[in-house]
């Protein structure tokens, strides 16, 4: 602790306290397996999607598979995890890269973006964690995160306290951007947390405005509707 700055001590972090995770496991990471999890942890918790995750890749193991399939088949295979414009547009996008990009996922950004059900959020996780570019993830946690770390007093969820944030996370990020954006959702999901963040255990205390104001349970600001 107390040594480089705060990018290295939260990289530091997740080197020694990052979650096992099923999507986790391949080193790079697989693309796919990036994509497909990203979509289903957007509406539903880490712990339920685990074994949908597992069960998916056992039955559509690629983009190929999953492009042939039949699209009852595969709202089948999302049955429970609810929000079935998610499954749709995770089926058309496969089948646009079985017949544009060799089955792949592609590396560029405009590409990426142009798939339906793909928003800046999961592009920034693809291109980071799974092709090793420096691009930001931002999503609830890590507008929250930012916010107390540089205490942030605009409404993170309107637009001037949003861009703030990119601008910050834009100013930060460091080379190792995947393992980064994925410390800083592992960072927001277990300690720095919505209400009563748990701040003896941060290790980003000593960096943080929100803390060493006294703030930390006031932000993130949300203008009262
Ligand atoms: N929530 C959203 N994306 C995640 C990821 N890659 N790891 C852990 N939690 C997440």
């Amino acid at each position: 602790k107390g040594e480089g700055n705060w990018q290295e001590r939260l990289l530091a972090w997740f080197d020694g306290h990052k979650r096992d995770l099923p999507w986790r496991e391949d080193k790079p990471r697989n693309p796919y397996h990036v994509w497909i999890s990203e979509i289903m942890l957007q509406q539903t918790r880490t712990e339920a999607v685990k074994p949908y995750f597992n069960s998916w890749m056992e039955r559509f193991p690629n983009i190929s598979a999953l492009a042939r399939a039949k699209e009852s088949e595969v709202l089948h295979q999302w049955q429970g995890l609810g929000y079935y414009s998610r499954a749709r547009n995770i089926h058309k996008a496969a089948m646009e890269m079985a017949e544009t990009y060799g089955g792949r996922l592609p590396d560029r950004k405009e590409d990426i973006l142009s798939l339906p059900g793909i928003g800046s959020y999961t592009a920034g996780a693809i291109l980071s964690m799974a092709y090793g570019k420096r691009e930001g993830a931002i999503d609830g946690n890590v507008l929250r995160v930012y916010a107390r770390l540089y205490q942030v007093e605009e409404d993170i969820l309107k637009s001037r306290g949003r861009k703030k944030i990119e601008a910050l996370v834009n100013e930060t990020l460091p080379d190792r951007a995947g393992d980064f954006n994925e410390a800083l959702m592992d960072l927001g999901a277990d300690i720095c947390i919505p209400k009563n963040p748990r701040c003896s255990l941060c290790p980003l205390a000593e960096d943080c405005a929100a803390f060493r104001n006294g703030k930390e349970k006031e932000l993130p600001f949300r203008t009262p509707k």
